[in-house]
């Protein structure tokens, strides 16, 4: 029996053999998408843009074969801002279609928490039309149960309305420049904290982690980190804000983005060891055109003196033995104006969130080809194959060292004891990079 034959008997119920996957060849996807929309009343799809544009046939059937009687929603799901003008675009374009569009973020989903990530057409949920982005890639007809359950699931995430595209869009332009950063950073990086010759190994993919939502970044605390920023900047005319160690843009970008919503503007120091993260941020200000002045230094060199309103940065003080920790705090309190405060997230150890100080090799796989599986999605437009990805994440996942500094009660006493008051303590519990971890994410204010 042929294909089309098959799916035939299947929606008719005359098809009594088991199957979970029928795979379907490029050249009849539509017939095949014909036959389901037209034996279903509801029809839904869930698109990842993975490239630049709209040629997927799984666009074109839906817009070109869906029977008007039918509802029908069409969910895009993207990573950068290039692709949201790319969407607005598609949208507009098929503004008189019968359908409902909207746009999802990846860059705000926990994926953790998520099924495996496919692009699909679910018809009445009972059969879905799914592309892999595994090996053997390709479309394939599902009826299974689990997979079915799968795809509602991702049905569920938050969705932007078209007309809220604009505005409720923070995600950084990270595609744009993972490979640049990637490529730089083999030039611009010296040495760290944790390795005498280069931080190479980790600046140089940190970025493609990002986008695969690997790693500790401030997007794990998007709602604590917008309004404790503008918590702690709308009452003051010109901030003067420094980022005290950084990847690179990210923490930058929610300061920025506090500021635009604040209509504000004031001035950006970053610091950070290494000057691939400096050069990062540099980028960033250069496309937000604000000011930006780096500090290639360690925290422990910086002199100033009641110079800043702000100090922000994320998962920094766990980069520090323990030992460490309280000078830091001094640091930071000294180079704060009176009233200034600082916003940032810290690591906990406690007897429930213990790891290993040194990943086994077992972890160390899991995490490699977590990667692999995740940048599967991505490598038509990064400069690595997932198998390159993979590796770069595995010397990641072996080299990279949380500092267990304490508790939680360990870390509110060493601020209160650096003479902070604590304005917000939230103890959270996030997906980790190799483990499930827990946060602490405070805003602290220095006294007078
Ligand atoms: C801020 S932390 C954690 C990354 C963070 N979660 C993010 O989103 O950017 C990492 C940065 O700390 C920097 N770093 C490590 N030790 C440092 C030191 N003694 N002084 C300044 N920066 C340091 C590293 O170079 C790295 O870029």
């Amino acid at each position: 029996m042929d294909i089309i034959e098959k799916v035939k008997s299947i929606i008719n119920g005359y098809y009594t053999e088991q199957f979970d996957k029928i795979y379907l060849p490029e050249d009849i996807v539509k017939d095949v998408f014909v036959i389901l929309a037209s034996n279903s009343t509801v029809i839904e799809q869930f698109c990842v843009l993975h490239n630049e544009s709209f040629d997927h046939i799984m666009f074109q059937c839906i817009v070109e074969h869906s029977p008007r009687i039918c509802s029908v929603r069409q969910y895009l799901a993207i990573n950068n801002i290039k692709q949201l003008d790319l969407c607005r675009d598609y949208i507009l374009k098929n503004k008189d279609s019968h359908f409902f569009q909207g746009v999802a973020l990846l860059s705000s989903i926990n994926l953790e928490l998520m099924p495996e990530l496919v692009s699909f057409t679910l018809f009445d949920d009972r059969f879905a039309i799914i592309l892999e982005y595994d090996d053997n890639g390709g479309f394939y007809l599902t009826k299974n149960r689990d997979v079915l359950i799968a795809c509602r699931k991702w049905l569920s995430v938050d969705i932007i309305d078209k007309l809220d595209l604009e505005t409720s869009f923070l995600q950084e332009p990270l595609m744009m420049s993972a490979d640049m950063m990637s490529e730089v950073s083999y030039v611009l990086c010296s040495h760290d904290h944790m390795d005498n010759e280069s931080c190479c190994w980790y600046h140089s993919v940190w970025q493609y982690l990002r986008l695969m939502n690997m790693v500790s970044t401030p997007s794990w605390h998007h709602d604590f980190y917008i309004s404790n920023l503008k918590a702690s900047l709308q009452k003051i005319p010109y901030p003067k804000i420094l980022i005290s160690g950084a990847a690179d843009y990210s923490s930058l970008s929610y300061v920025v983005r506090v500021m635009e919503l604040l209509k504000k503007d004031g001035h950006y120091d970053v610091l950070d060891l290494c000057e691939s993260p400096l050069f990062a941020c540099k980028w960033y200000a250069k496309r937000k055109n604000i000011p930006l002045c780096t500090k290639k230094m360690s925290i422990f060199d910086l002199n100033s003196c009641e110079e800043y309103d702000l100090i922000c940065t994320d998962a920094f003080l766990t980069r520090f033995p323990k030992e460490q920790i309280s000078s830091i705090l001094s640091i930071w309190y000294k180079a704060l104006k009176e009233y200034g405060y600082v916003v940032t997230t810290v690591r906990i150890y406690d007897d429930k969130h213990q790891c290993p100080e040194t990943p086994s090799n077992a972890d160390i796989a899991t995490f490699s080809n977590k990667a692999y599986k995740r940048s599967k999605i991505w490598e038509k437009v990064i400069n690595y194959s997932a198998e390159e990805i993979a590796k770069k994440a595995g010397v990641y996942a072996s080299k990279m060292k949380s500092n267990k500094i304490g508790t939680r009660e360990d870390i509110i006493s060493a601020f209160i004891n650096s003479g902070f008051e604590l304005c917000c303590v939230e103890d959270v519990e996030v997906a980790g990079e190799l483990y499930p971890s827990r946060y602490l994410r405070i805003r602290a204010q220095k006294g007078r």
